[in-house]
């Protein structure tokens, strides 16, 4: 890995007797795109305030390439923040917003017009610097606060749900511009979001948050395809979490399970005894369904019956009761000419998956 440019260690805070943070751990590397994902209220947005300077922590230290700038203000620090309202200053030109920082720092002018050209070129509004935010469509006053941000070359971008006024199409669309533009600066990214595929989709790194605490840290596809707790496979995709309990060992890094009454082998790297509860994690994308007849009992497969059926253009979501009582959703590819995908309601259907696909998570 690089250098890390950004290094939080053990921060920690707390506002009014309630502690928001309890002890985050996190290295960006130099150019980096790192998101913090998690739900309203785990302290992403305090986690970026305390690395701009707005906010000090109770303890634990913000290093910027290795220096300490506990003691900097805000406006000492080489990072900038791009809010969700775009916070730009409604009087002046687009020029003027973008070039506030480099006037506060003392470019001298020429320089100045010359950087702020730059940065509205990068960001594909090169022509627009006499207009006024108010003339300007939602996605190009975002891309000003960007211009704005990205003018101070700062190390460390720091993003607050900075995506999030913007329409689904817009959004899609700024995603990869987003990714572009981060590309071409190799300035490291510290983007905020509870939106998972915006995470997923932008990042090299995904910090999945929940409670102030930071639960995983890993790549997209680790902790996607890999979730360490029951919270990150639920709250990164959609998942399907059943309990089991070991019934038999089947071999290094295999287990048999009884999972909604059917015997499962599943695999895992856990150190499991017999006796053991466990939960298994089941994507719905996953999850293929067969119509089977009232007495077949298919070895390995989940057994139940449709309970609803939702067309969603892509995919056919389902809906399955399971015969031991919890229900489990199917997404499959729609395919109007497949006819073994046209299962009616009340039909009884086996589930079933791919062996090594599901995550077995220990209890508690
Ligand atoms: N200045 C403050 N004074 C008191 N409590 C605060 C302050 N700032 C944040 N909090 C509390 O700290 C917790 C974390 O807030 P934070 O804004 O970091 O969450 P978040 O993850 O950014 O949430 P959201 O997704 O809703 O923006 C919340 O319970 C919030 O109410
Ligand atoms: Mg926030």
């Amino acid at each position: 890995m690089a250098a890390a440019v950004l290094q939080l260690s053990g921060l920690t805070k707390s506002f009014g007797g309630k502690s928001v943070l309890h002890g985050i751990d996190l290295e960006i590397a130099d150019g980096e795109f790192v998101s913090l994902l998690g739900p309203s209220g785990c302290g992403k947005t305090t986690i970026l305030r305390l690395v701009a300077g707005f906010e000090a922590p109770d303890a634990g230290t913000v290093r910027l390439d290795g220096v300490d700038v506990g003691p900097l203000p805000a406006n000492r620090r080489a990072v900038n923040t791009v809010f969700q309202s775009y916070a730009l200053f409604p009087h002046l030109t687009v020029a003027d917003n973008v070039a506030f920082g480099l006037r506060m720092h003392r470019v001298p002018a020429t320089e100045a017009a010359r950087r702020v050209d730059e940065a509205l070129a990068m960001v594909q509004l090169d022509g627009y610097g006499s207009r006024r935010p108010h003339q300007l469509s939602g996605g190009q006053q975002q891309r000003v606060a960007l211009a704005r941000a990205v003018v101070n070359r700062p190390r460390v971008l720091l993003l607050d749900e900075c995506l999030n006024a913007l329409d689904h199409q817009l959004r899609l669309d700024m995603e990869v511009e987003l990714k572009q533009l981060q590309r071409r600066l190799g300035i490291a990214f510290l983007f905020v979001t509870h939106d998972q595929e915006e995470a997923l989709s932008m990042s090299d790194r995904v910090a999945v948050m929940e409670h102030g605490r930071i639960e995983q840290l890993g790549t997209p596809r680790q902790v996607y395809e890999s979730p360490r707790t029951r919270f990150v496979a639920g709250f990164v995709g959609e998942a399907n979490i059943l309990p089991a309990r070991v019934t038999a060992l089947a071999g290094p890094g295999r287990v048999v399970v009884d999972l909604a009454g059917s015997a499962c082998e599943l695999q895992t790297d856990l150190e499991l005894a017999v006796g053991a509860t466990v939960q298994v994690v089941l994507r719905p994308e996953d999850l293929r369904l067969t119509e089977v007849g009232p007495e077949q009992q298919p070895e390995g497969c989940l057994l139940g019956r449709v309970v609803e059926r939702i067309y969603k253009g892509r995919t056919l979501d389902t809906v399955v009761e399971l015969a031991a009582g919890p229900r489990l959703k199917v997404s499959e590819f729609f395919d109007e000419d497949d006819p073994a995908l046209d299962h009616p309601a009340g039909a009884r259907v086996a589930a079933s998956w791919v062996r090594g696909w599901e995550v077995v998570l220990a209890d508690g």
